[in-house]
């Protein structure tokens, strides 16, 4: 395998903690913004801007994995439970970022207070939701570089 290879897969198995940390932090600013009934501050957008950042560099990282292993015709996920994982990993990871692009353009646009901590909390789990589905658990939790 590259060293190449290993840079990417490691940035992506170390920025797949980022992501769940920061739908985490969307979600705990969001749902009890939901309740309480307070008012939408500028600071309750940092958690989806952050968020959407790290689902969109996951993106690019795995997009940058699947060419760089199709252009040395080195099979996706090898040792997969079933063959079709390579493609429902990539069809989970684009949604996931779909709806993390739509939990931070909906909370802008949104006019009521309530509106915007709906839309975050709303597009935000659905977007985690597809990322924890879409996670190859079996593979190395941490990955350091060199393993
Ligand atoms: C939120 C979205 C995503 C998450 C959380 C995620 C997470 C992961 C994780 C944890 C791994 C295993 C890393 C390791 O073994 O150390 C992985 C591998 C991989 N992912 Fe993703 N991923 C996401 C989106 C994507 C997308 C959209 C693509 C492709 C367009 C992609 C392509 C890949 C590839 C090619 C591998 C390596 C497969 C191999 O080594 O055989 N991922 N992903």
């Amino acid at each position: 395998m590259t060293v190449l290879y290993t840079i990417l897969l490691t940035l992506h198995n170390l920025n797949r903690w980022l992501v769940l940390l920061t739908g985490l932090w969307t979600l705990l600013r969001s749902v009890p913004g939901l309740t309480t009934g307070r008012a939408f501050k500028p600071a309750d957008r940092r958690p989806v801007v952050a968020f959407a950042g790290t689902v969109h560099l996951q993106l690019v990282l795995g997009l940058l994995l699947f060419a760089l292993l199709g252009m040395q015709n080195i099979p996706v996920f090898a040792g997969a439970p079933r063959p079709s994982f390579q493609w429902e990993h990539l069809g989970l990871g684009v949604l996931a970022a779909v709806f993390a692009t739509l939990a931070t353009a909906l909370s802008k646009r949104a006019t009521t207070h309530h509106a915007r901590f709906r839309s975050m909390a709303l597009w935000t789990a659905l977007s985690l939701l597809t990322a924890l589905v879409g996670i190859p658990w079996w593979r190395p939790l941490l990955r350091f570089f060199n393993l």
